[in-house]
């Protein structure tokens, strides 16, 4: 039976006690993390957000009745008890915060029943995710949860000081909005005032934010949901947040300023860690070439090396051929795995195809000198040795070779070259390494499309000196946009936008919008452009990628406090659901089944 907490209030919360309390009477109110009645003696293990506390209960200090509903507390209970602050007796817990100290309890009310739980509220749970995810309510009792969520909230505290010191105002957004394309695919919102119409839900507030500057903001910044209808993997939801911000009349070196500092405090307040400035920057050819990726973990070597001038007369016709179609060869130096086994070779050929390859050539240098290779039969003794010298070869290696149009090259060695840093465990989640990704390409070929599509968006500016090829060479014109990225993660992305309106002009016809489509999507940005636009650019973070990173996950969802599964749907509230037909008739809309 529960009784209610009228007459009480709580003093602490448990993880707040010490041994400077000691001798003090407190009113503390949480869950039961565990009960053992010894005969004569209870210890309860009471639990909030803070901590845990151990809890003492004898029939001589709380009375017979109070006694008794101890005996009746279970996992999970919620109590609420009088006592005195003790240092323990029994052996200090040196794994609790409070483990020099108990409460002797003097009084104590039962708040609330509860069943047994589906398991067990712990750090590092062993349960199926699923089943969390299921009673998300529960698993979100859970110290490390509970530890994410609040580092979460430090994050997004912080940072909105810390903008708003540097002159950015919070401005909200719409959240239903007109559907543009050129992103992910939307969510849509039926109207119900306009039945055949709908909204859609933002996928990031860019074009509201560009309009901000036009409206004299200056710095702008949000915290914002957005809504991305995209496969889901690790570090992707339906719905994620942004951090997101906006400047008028700044250089892109100014962006990078302010992030990187924002970026150093929020990594000193929350981690203790000293992020140093100025971070790092490489040009987007660069962290293709040598790590095959956009956005490099540079937590470790591994690097690719270019074999193509070394290999383009030698006798293996997989090499030739792609060089011949105007690919490349180039391959990654495993350093002392060179003894592993076929089978796991196997696997990481297998791998290769799935991001691409054809095939994954390889050569495993022994200890003796000899070489097991899957290609040696095809090439002669100077070959084999001018290709593993520029390797920088040594027996126990494992050389990994991808030849094929550089695009899947690079993303073929970049994955392989991420599993195999797993494999060999270079990959050190203490260790935080940010660099800056710039000059990245404006545009990409589309070969869904038959078009080229922006890379970041329709606003983002070329370079100055890039925008003659906008007529001969669209594919070679960087674009002024930057990502940041930290331990192979992009947590953030932005670009300097367009403001000069023959430069949009030429942007649209590059990407195949006629002036009507152009004005029909965007007529309300480019309108207000006329009207007096500064120059402006801005970024917006992946706050959940960034909290993941410095919580040390491998999943957004888990600091996300009530997140998607990979199908887009939640499994505790199984949303997406049907709906009433009545809502469906309202809204005019009637469902066919395909
Ligand atoms: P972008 O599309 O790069 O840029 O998004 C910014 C950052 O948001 C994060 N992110 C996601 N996080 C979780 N789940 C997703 N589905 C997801 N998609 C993106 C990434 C990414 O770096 N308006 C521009 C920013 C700008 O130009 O100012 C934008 O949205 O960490
Ligand atoms: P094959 O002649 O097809 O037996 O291929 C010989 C070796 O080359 C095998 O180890 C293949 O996996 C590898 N290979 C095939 N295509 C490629 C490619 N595009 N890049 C790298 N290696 C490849």
């Amino acid at each position: 039976m529960a009784e209610s907490m009228q007459g009480l209030k709580r003093s602490h919360r448990c993880g707040e006690l010490s041994n400077k309390n000691i001798g003090q009477p407190v009113t503390v109110m949480g869950w039961v993390q565990k009960s053992r009645n010894k005969g004569g003696i209870i210890f309860v293990d009471l639990r909030d957000r803070s901590g845990i506390l151990q809890v003492i209960f004898e029939e001589a200090d709380c009375g017979a009745e109070c006694f008794a509903k101890a005996e009746k507390l279970r996992s999970e209970y919620v109590a609420a008890i009088e006592g005195t602050v003790e240092a323990r007796r029994g052996a200090v817990n040196e794994n609790l915060k409070t483990g020099d100290i108990e409460i002797r309890a003097t009084n104590m009310r039962i708040l609330s029943e509860a069943e047994t739980p589906p398991f067990p509220i712990e750090e590092n749970s062993k349960t199926k995710e699923e089943i969390r995810l299921k009673y998300r309510y529960l698993d979100l009792r859970r110290p490390d949860l509970q530890k994410n969520i609040y580092m979460r909230s430090q994050v997004a505290t912080l940072a909105r000081q810390f903008m708003a010191k540097e002159g950015f105002i919070e401005i909200e957004t719409p959240i239903l909005q007109k559907s543009t394309p050129e992103g992910a695919r939307d969510y849509l919102v039926p109207s119900r005032i306009h039945p055949g119409k709908f909204y859609a839900l933002p996928q990031s507030p860019q074009l509201f934010k560009q309009l901000l500057m036009c409206s004299g903001f200056d710095r702008y910044f949000q915290i914002a949901r957005c809504f991305r209808d995209e496969d889901l993997r690790a570090d992707r939801q339906p719905e994620f947040t942004q951090m997101d911000m906006e400047f008028s009349f700044v250089d892109q070196e100014e962006v990078m300023d302010v992030n990187e500092r924002l970026l150093q405090y929020l990594f000193k307040e929350v981690l203790d860690v000293d992020v140093a400035l100025p971070i790092q920057r490489m040009c987007w050819k660069e962290a293709m070439e040598r790590f095959g990726s956009d956005k490099p973990d540079l937590r470790f070597g591994m690097e690719l090396t270019n074999v193509t001038e070394v290999v383009k007369n030698c006798g293996f016709g997989v090499f030739k051929g792609a060089i011949d179609n105007g690919g490349s060869v180039r391959g990654i130096n495993a350093k002392g795995q060179g003894q592993m086994p076929r089978k796991k070779i196997d696997a990481l050929v297998d791998y290769a195809k799935g991001y691409g390859a054809k095939g994954l050539a390889y050569a495993a240098i022994q200890e003796d000198g000899t070489i097991k290779s899957s290609f040696a039969k095809f090439m002669t003794e100077e070959e084999m040795s001018a290709l593993v010298e520029a390797m920088e070869g040594e027996p126990g290696d494992l050389l990994l070779f991808a030849a094929d149009r550089d695009k899947i090259v690079f993303s073929v060695l970049g994955a392989l070259r991420l599993l195999l840093a797993e494999q060999m465990n270079l990959l050190d989640k203490n260790e935080y390494r940010f660099v800056w990704i710039t000059e990245f390409p404006l545009l990409e070929w589309s070969d869904e499309e038959n078009r080229y599509m922006a890379m970041h968006h329709p606003f983002t500016m070329p370079y100055e000196e890039d925008i003659p090829l906008l007529d001969t060479d669209p594919g070679k014109v960087r674009a002024k946009a930057y990502d940041i990225v930290l331990n192979g993660n992009e947590i953030g992305g932005g670009s300097i936008r367009i403001h000069q309106d023959d430069i949009q002009e030429k942007m649209f016809e590059v990407l195949g919008f006629t002036k009507e489509q152009a004005h029909e999507q965007f007529g309300f940005l480019l309108d207000a452009f006329r009207y007096g636009v500064p120059p402006h650019a801005g970024l917006a973070y992946g706050l959940d990628r960034l909290v993941m990173l410095m919580a040390k996950e491998d999943s957004i969802r888990d600091v996300i406090a009530f997140p998607k599964v990979k199908d887009a749907s939640c499994l505790m509230t199984s949303a997406p659901e049907s709906v009433d037909p009545k809502q469906l008739e309202e809204l005019e809309i009637s469902i066919e089944k395909h």
